[in-house]
């Protein structure tokens, strides 16, 4: 891309742009620029080869060079560009890779009188505690963040070979104006580097020589990494984005100064509410990150043992997400207890607190919500961000539909690629006004109106989310909207508007609504979820010598396809102390071991087990002779493709395990079901949890990546699974 480079300042920054240009092949020569008081380090960057020549006159080393490139702490750049005036060049490319922006756009306009449109700043999101040449490395930008801030005056041309430039280096490539740059970065990175300087400052002057550091925890370690970084740096980055950041201090001191109150004053349940609410914007703000940044959490199940005991799995995940959203239509005040406290359900209450609603909880899974009425959301400031959630995105599409205000809909990696044309087409069809991207998925932009027409639909999939989605657009439609369903899926929508008094009529297989009724708030009561449940009756289904009693579980017939399959395959489950709770069937379940066998598992039966799949393939692999499941496309368009990835994982772990266009045919086998290996969930909660159970029949260690999503439906499942005698850390 270029013959020679000059780059001024070959710290980390500059030396490991050095290295990744040389490595890429990006130009044929390198020079740097420096000063005496850096001549070891220049002479340490030309002795490892990072940099060809040297030069301690600016003259020489910007000479023929065709891209310029400042890496020096931004409090200098002025002094570097007004020795650089005399020789500046028409024809080469300036950039720099400093941490703020407006202050290196003030120092040009000071020497330049305007800013040079050949000069293109930029700021690579990238460092290190260590600093200088030495601690350079070839791949410190790689799947890093870079931004370009260009100005009006910009060159195009320069700025389009700057951006080429870094996006060979590997970057990820984001355009900002200036002052956003700065207000972005004074939040995401300068404001955290003043806390950690102070705290450190604050104890260490305190308490250094008593005993502070030699009992400082990871807590403490992990929270100050950043102190470690270069005084002279960030000195020079605090005063150049003072503005800013005097800002952000106003506002975290005001935020210090209401923690000190809640403390003083006992207000426990606030305090726990902002913890609470920064638990949870965390995990959203690490599921928003690229796969590679955020945490990534491996399960390793140690191969046999049996499961013993007693549990009860936290609450219905469907019902959970219909509670906030039905309790938030409804006039007055809804009680739920049982909620599921992880992120998918949590996703659909932050989208409706996003909306105006007051809801307080989740605590020990009690939620309280005080509903707006059916006209009471208002408008969102932001997109709504639902996570991985594929019930929250398509329920709210009809919810949203009808609203007097706009929306946009967002979600993860996963769920932004999953199929949304299933509720955008009938809902366009009622007149909705919503744009999906190309391909029919999310981000959603719903345009609200008050125009919605009552539809008769035929659903062409079976699917309670397309079903749900089409009733809560039906409150809000002019006449009737009726679903009609060719196989049964579940019905936890019909009955829960029962629930809240909202006239919906059954009749067969068509559920039909109007826009007449209104909600009133009731108390809910959230069973346990039948879906984490499936894992413990596979578990203990498979382990010899198992007996688990699972509490409270819903049994609502439209969701224990589970069951049914399972006792067709053999297994021993027990159902006791049945009883109705708020229109639920609920149940305690009893699994006892049992050598399972080999079925064709029904059709009719794939809605109503359709979550559990990938651990009844657990149990086909263990079962005797061939288990074949036919009629389960769906199960390619779930958070993961679940027959693939399935198929994959059980075919590493030895079973023979052959995925079709809709299913799957598993030859089980009693003896030596499954071997041992590393699979990869891919992100899919159920998947994660399915080959943990595997485990128990294993007979080498099971390694599983790519956990971290169990937290969307059971983020209990390691502390359940443990404790009943499954070998998982
Ligand atoms: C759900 C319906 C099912 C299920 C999902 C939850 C619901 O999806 O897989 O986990 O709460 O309505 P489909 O409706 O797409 O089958």
């Amino acid at each position: 891309m270029f013959n020679k480079i000059c780059i001024i300042g070959v710290g980390l920054i500059g030396g490991s742009i050095a290295k990744v240009a040389r490595q890429k092949g990006l130009c044929n020569y390198i020079v740097a620029f420096g000063r005496q008081k850096g001549l070891t380090n220049l002479q340490a960057a030309k002795k490892l080869g990072v940099i060809d020549e040297f030069y301690l006159d600016i003259e020489l080393a910007v000479k023929d060079a065709d891209c310029v490139i400042i890496a020096t702490p931004v409090g200098v750049i002025e002094q570097i560009l007004k020795k650089l005036k005399p020789f500046w060049n028409e024809q080469t490319i300036y950039t720099d890779a400093g941490s703020t922006k407006g202050s290196v756009v003030d120092a040009a306009r000071s020497v330049f009188s305007e800013m040079p449109s050949n000069f293109i700043p930029a700021h690579p999101i990238a460092g290190a505690e260590k600093s200088g040449v030495e601690a350079s490395q070839v791949d410190l930008f790689k799947n890093k963040r870079l931004i370009i801030t260009p100005l009006k005056s910009s060159c195009p041309d320069a700025l389009n070979k700057i951006i080429k430039f870094w996006e060979k280096i590997g970057s990820n490539i984001s355009i900002m104006d200036v002052d956003h740059h700065d207000a972005v970065l004074a939040a995401t990175s300068h404001l955290p580097h003043i806390l950690a300087f102070s705290l450190v400052d604050l104890l260490g002057k305190k308490n250094e020589q008593v005993d502070i550091f030699k009992y400082a925890a990871g807590g403490f370690k992990d929270f100050t990494r950043i102190a470690s970084s270069d005084p002279t740096m960030w000195l020079d980055i605090c005063m150049a984005n003072k503005k800013e950041i005097v800002l952000l201090l106003q506002q975290m001191q005001e935020e210090l100064g209401n923690i000190e109150h809640m403390l003083v004053n006992n207000e426990s349940q606030q305090l726990f509410e902002t913890f609470t609410y920064a638990k949870q914007a965390r995990q959203r703000f690490l599921n928003q990150l690229d796969n590679h940044m955020s945490q990534s959490i491996t399960f390793n199940v140690q191969p046999g043992g049996k499961l013993r005991g007693e549990i009860r799995v936290p609450g219905d995940k469907s019902m959970s997400h219909r509670s906030i959203m039905l309790g938030s239509l409804a006039e007055g005040t809804t009680h739920v207890t049982g909620f599921l406290n992880a992120d998918d359900a949590l996703a659909t209450l932050q989208a409706f607190k996003a909306m105006g609603v007051e809801i307080e909880g989740p605590n020990n899974g009690e939620v309280t919500i005080h509903g707006v009425g059916k006209h009471g959301l208002i408008e969102p400031k932001e997109p709504l961000y639902l996570g991985n959630s594929g019930t929250s995105m398509r329920l709210l599409s009809g919810l949203l539909a009808g609203q007097s205000f706009n929306t946009i809909l967002t979600g993860d990696k996963s769920l932004s690629s999953r199929p949304m044309k299933r509720v955008t087409d009938p809902l366009t069809a009622m007149g909705a006004k919503i744009e999906t991207q190309e391909g029919g998925t999310a981000p959603l932009h719903i345009t609200g109106t008050s125009e919605l027409k009552g539809i008769d639909y035929l659903m062409p999939i079976a699917s309670a989310q397309v079903k749900s989605c089409l009733l809560l657009a039906g409150m809000f439609a002019e006449g009737e909207t009726k679903v009609t369903e060719s196989a049964s899926t579940r019905d936890h929508t019909e009955r829960m508007l029962n629930g809240f008094s909202y006239p919906v009529n059954v009749e067969g297989n068509a559920a039909s609504i109007n826009s007449d009724g209104k909600l009133v708030a009731t108390d809910i009561d959230v069973p346990s979820d039948i879906s984490s449940a499936a894992f413990f009756l596979v578990g203990a289904s498979i382990a010899q010598d198992s007996d688990v009693t699972l509490k409270h579980v819903g049994v609502n017939p439209t969701r224990t396809g589970v069951i049914d399959i399972l006792r067709l395959m053999g297994a021993k489950i027990e159902v006791l102390n049945e009883k109705t709770i708020g229109g639920e069937p609920v149940a305690d379940l009893r699994v006892v071991s049992s050598q399972l066998k080999g079925i064709d598992i029904p059709e009719k039966l794939v809605p109503l087990a359709i979550d559990e799949f990938p651990v009844l393939f657990v149990a086909a692999a263990c079962a005797e002779g061939q288990t074949r499941l036919t009629g389960a496309k769906e199960l390619r368009v779930k958070e993961s493709d679940r027959i693939q990835v399935m198929a994959d994982g059980l075919q590493i772990l030895g079973v023979d395990a052959q995925p079709t266009k809709d299913g799957m045919v598993i030859q089980g086998k009693p003896i030596d079901s499954i071997g041992g290996g590393e699979v990869d969930s891919h992100g899919d909660h159920r998947i994660a949890m399915s080959f943990s159970i595997a485990g128990l029949r294993a007979t080498a260690p099971i390694i599983i990546k790519d956990c971290e999503n169990v937290n969307t439906s059971f983020p209990e499942f390691p502390t359940l699974a443990t404790q009943l005698g499954l070998n998982l850390k």
